[in-house]
Parts: structure tokens; sequence; C-alpha cells
């Protein structure tokens, strides 16, 4: 170290510096790399998100050269999904006094001659919703402004029927139904058949307008009864059958004048034919049923007990097969399609024909009827 010179002095503190300047900048490359693996997410992300772009104007570019091919071949339209992505559960219902049918017809422009199929996809079933009516405008229209979009979210194919009763005579549900289905049958092959209440408002879309194995009943609870069934085994308000179920059975019998009976007669022609009759889970087979005082012409049923009795020995003489009835007019509406039918007529002649036992066979039945349509099989 004696050896050393002022020059070996100057070298070493040399080193010292090298040594100190080489610590900086290793200190300063790390911090730099640091700063830049916080910046580097961003600009992977700018670089995937020119790739995509890159990707989609490829997609066009080839979309726009096989534009003369897909124009010549559409591309085949799949099968809705079980489950409809549409679907909202629950839904708050209003019941507006002000509410116009010129709303509601504006609301579902999607809707020609009361009949819906889901733009983007082939509907899985084709659904008839049959509802009987007279003097129940208002509760037609509050029904006519939810049910439209309900349906619509389940992304079925589906066409709404109103069968009105012509004339003052006691209503007839039950005979309304059964002459409903075969108007309807005339204009399509339908699946399924929706017997639909005016007066019940569907609260969940889940409750859906589709027909099963067996037979269904869609009004677990309503809020007129705190939303639990009227009673075990009850079948009305709203229920689906497919147009073989309903086949099956015969319909409805044609007897029932005035309120109650014709539900139960229904079900027994049900369990008779060893069918089980289902229902959804009761959150969601909720209605409103919207309020009204018993309309006049249609009386309790005081006969019904009696006719429950016989229904056995009768369902196969008394339904689809022997309904007379005569149809007045068939009005194509935007939302729905009046179907007016006069059941009485016929039911007249035939007690008159039927007192003096003779010429039964010569009155037009429901079966001629079925059997002159363009439906009859
Ligand atoms: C059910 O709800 C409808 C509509 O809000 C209402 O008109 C009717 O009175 C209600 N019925 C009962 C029993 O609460
Ligand atoms: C159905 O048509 C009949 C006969 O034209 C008419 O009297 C009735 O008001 C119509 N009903 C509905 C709900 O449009």
């Amino acid at each position: 170290m004696g050896f050393c010179s002022p020059v070996c002095k100057i070298l070493r503190r040399a080193k010292y510096f090298v040594l100190l300047f080489l610590s900086l900048s290793v200190l300063a490359w790390i911090a730099t790399f640091s700063g830049e693996t916080v910046k580097s997410p961003q600009e992977t992300l700018t670089a995937t998100e020119t790739l995509v772009k890159g990707d989609s104007l490829r997609d066009k570019l080839n979309s726009w050269t096989t534009t003369p091919d897909r124009a010549n071949t559409p591309t085949p339209k799949g099968k809705c999904l079980k489950e409809s992505p549409l679907l909202q559960g629950s839904v708050k219902l209003s019941f507006e006094s002000s509410l116009k049918l010129k709303d509601v017809v504006s609301e579902n422009d999607a809707v020609a001659e009361g009949e819906y199929e889901p733009p983007g996809c082939v509907a899985r079933q084709s659904v008839a919703i049959l509802i009987p009516h007279r003097n129940r405008e208002r509760h037609l229209l509050y029904l006519l402004h939810h049910l439209h979009p309900f349906l619509q979210r389940q992304q079925l194919h589906y066409a709404i029927y109103i069968i009105q009763q012509a004339g003052d005579k006691t209503f007839n549900r039950a005979k309304l139904l059964n002459a409903g289905y075969l108007e309807a049958l005339k204009d399509y092959n339908w699946d399924c058949f929706i017997f639909h209440d005016v007066d019940l408002v569907p609260e969940n879309d889940h409750n859906l307008y589709v027909c099963d194995k067996q037979p269904k009943h869609l009004v677990v609870g309503r809020n007129a009864t705190g939303y639990k069934l009227r009673y075990k085994g009850y079948f009305g308000g709203v229920t689906a059958m497919t147009k073989e179920q309903f086949l099956k059975v015969n319909g409805f019998s044609n007897t029932y004048w005035g309120w109650g009976g014709e539900d139960d007669d229904l079900r027994i022609r049900v369990e008779l034919q060893k069918m089980m009759i289902v229902r959804p889970p009761t959150d969601v087979g909720r209605y409103t049923m919207v309020f009204h005082k018993r309309d006049s012409g249609n009386e309790i049923n005081k006969d019904r007990m009696r006719l429950l009795g016989r229904t056995r020995q009768v369902w196969r003489k008394d339904g689809l097969n022997s309904c007379s009835y005569k149809t007045l007019s068939v009005e194509r509406l935007p939302l729905y399609v009046n179907v007016t039918v006069d059941i009485v007529l016929l039911e007249l002649e035939e007690e008159l024909c039927c007192s003096s036992r003779r010429h039964c066979i010569t009155l037009r039945t429901c079966t001629q009827i079925f059997h002159n349509g363009p439906a009859a099989r």
C-alpha cells in the first residue's frame, strides 16, 4: 500500500465511483421496470382491442363477401331455448282506468290479428288462447294489456281468440270453449290450448303457457283467495291441454248453463282417462283477479251437483262430438280474433227435437262442423 502512487489513489477512487454509479443505475433500472409492470396491463388491453377490432373487421369483410350466398339460402332459425332469456319473473301489474284499446294496440305492433311469432327463433309450441266472453270489455282490455307482452317474453307462437256468446241467454263457458277449440283449429293446427277466464291476470311469467305431457292447471292461487288453491282438485280459471288431450276427454260438457261445475266436470273426464293434473309451483302460479260483481246472465248453476253425478255415464256422448253451435261472425282485429257464436239456438232445437223423441241425429252438431272444417282429421 505504501507503494501506492497518487495515480493509484485516483484509480482507487474511480473504482468506488464506478461501483456507486453501477448500483445507482441498477436501482434506477429496477424503479423504471416496476413502473412498466403497472402500466403493462393497459398496454396488453389496447393490444387485444386492436386484435379484436382486426377480427371484427375481418368478420365484416367475410360477411360482405358471403352476403350473396346468405340471401339465396336464408339461415334457418334455431329452436327457441327451453327457458326464454326474456323472462322477468314476478311483474308489477297495473289496472289504469285511463287505459285505451288503441294504447294496447300500439304497444303490440308485432301482433297481427291476435297472432304472434318470436322473431329470432322457432317457438317450441303453437298455442291458442281461448277466452270466453260477454260484456266484460274492461277486463278484456286489462288482460290483453298484460297477456300479450307476457306471452311474447315466453317466445311462443300464439293467437288469442275471444269466444263471444251471442244473445243474452244464460252464459255457458264450457260450450263456448268447445266451439272455440273447433273454430281455432280451422285457422291452424295448434299444439296446445289455454282455456282462460277473462278476469284472471298472470303475475309471474315463469308460469309457462305451454302444454305438458299431462293436463295442466295454471291458477294455483289468486289474490282473492290469499294465493291458495280454492279447493283440492280445483281445475278452473286457466287450464292448458294439448289438442290430443282435449280430444281424448271429448272436450267439455255442453250442459252447464250459468256459473260453476263445468271445470269439475272436466277434471272428472281427465281422471277417467287416467291422466294426472299438474301445476306450477305456488310462487309461480299466481294470478290477480280483477274485481267484479257476478254478471247477470251468469247466475250460479243450481243444477251442477246433479250434472256432476252423471259425468261418468254421459261424457262419451256429451262434449266436443255433440256441441251444436252456429258461427255468426269471425272478426280479425289487431289484438284478437273475435269469434261470435250462437250456442243457444241449436240447443233449443235439440231440446225440442229430443222432447219429441224423434230425429235427434238430424241436428247439425259439432261433429259435423268438425269434419267439414279444414282442420278435419
Ligand atoms: C285483487 O287485485 C285487484 C287488482 O289490484 C283488485 O281489483 C281486487 O280487488 C283484489 N282482490 C282482493 C280480494 O284483494
Ligand atoms: C265481437 O263481435 C260481436 C259481433 O260483431 C260484437 O257484438 C262484440 O262486441 C265483439 N266482441 C269483442 C270483444 O270485440
